[in-house]
């Protein structure tokens, strides 16, 4: 499903501030993985989810999704790509703030070049599964930061992905809410669904099928410092 070969991303690329957030990333997610990224603040987490989501473009290397090399891509087809195959939510959620929870859980229906029937509906259906169907006409800055971010997944889901990209999908949540949407991502990944997680919290790491490291802008496999030292 996602394959990415000697991937390099440098911000700034050939100003003074230049910085290689990732490098030498090799990476294979089969479809209907369950995997978790771990790592550092600032390690290049969500740089590397960005790419994946074909939100931000990098300098060297490969990334392949369905086999489809993205690279360079104008906008326009990226946003068709996300559209149509990826559900991604935002390490700071990126909602429309004067939007109803309900408008935003519908933008991703409205963008869809495919006709969709019953939107509203669809979009509660969403809504409900992160418990916040209540709350679905209270515009978004009246809501909590852990509101937000439950109506983010709910917009992650909405129009049925084949990919999920979740960059810290729990942090804003308790416990409670946490564990729901752990469970949300293990239904969906029982029913296909290919999955990756961005999480600091390790109790959510261990439910995922895989855990992926990445330091200093790089895989860390175990391996790979063993044979090193
Ligand atoms: N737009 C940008 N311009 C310049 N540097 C950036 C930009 N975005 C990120 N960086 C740098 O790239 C590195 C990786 O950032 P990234 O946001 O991917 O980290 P992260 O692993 O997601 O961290 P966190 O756990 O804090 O979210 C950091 O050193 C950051 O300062
Ligand atoms: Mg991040």
């Amino acid at each position: 499903m996602i394959q990415i070969r000697n991937l390099k991303k440098v911000y700034n690329r050939n100003q003074k501030n230049a910085y290689t957030a990732l490098r030498n990333v090799n990476l294979q997610i089969s479809k209907g993985e369950m995997a978790a990224i771990i790592g550092k603040s600032g390690a290049g987490k969500s740089t590397l989810i960005h790419i994946m989501a074909c939100m931000d473009d990098y300098d060297e290397g490969e990334y392949f999704l369905k086999k489809k090399l993205v690279k360079g891509l104008p906008e326009r087809k990226a946003a068709r790509i996300r559209n149509e195959c990826i559900g991604i939510v935002m390490q700071d959620f990126a909602l429309v703030e004067e939007f109803t929870g309900l408008e935003n859980v519908m933008m991703p229906l409205d963008f869809s070049r495919r006709k969709i029937k019953g939107k509203e509906e669809k979009a509660l259906e969403a809504l409900e599964k992160v418990d916040m169907e209540e709350m679905a006409d209270c515009p978004v800055n009246e809501l909590s930061g852990g509101q937000k971010q439950r109506i983010a997944i709910a917009r992650a889901i909405v129009n049925n992905p084949d990919v999920i990209l979740a960059d810290e999908p729990t942090g804003a949540l308790d416990t409670e809410n946490s564990g729901r949407i752990l469970e949300l991502f293990l239904e969906l990944n029982r029913e296909g669904k290919t999955i990756v997680i961005v999480t600091h919290d390790i109790s959510i790491a261990k439910r995922c099928k895989r855990i992926i490291e990445i330091r200093d802008g790089e895989i860390f496999t175990p391996e790979k410092s063993f044979s090193q030292k």
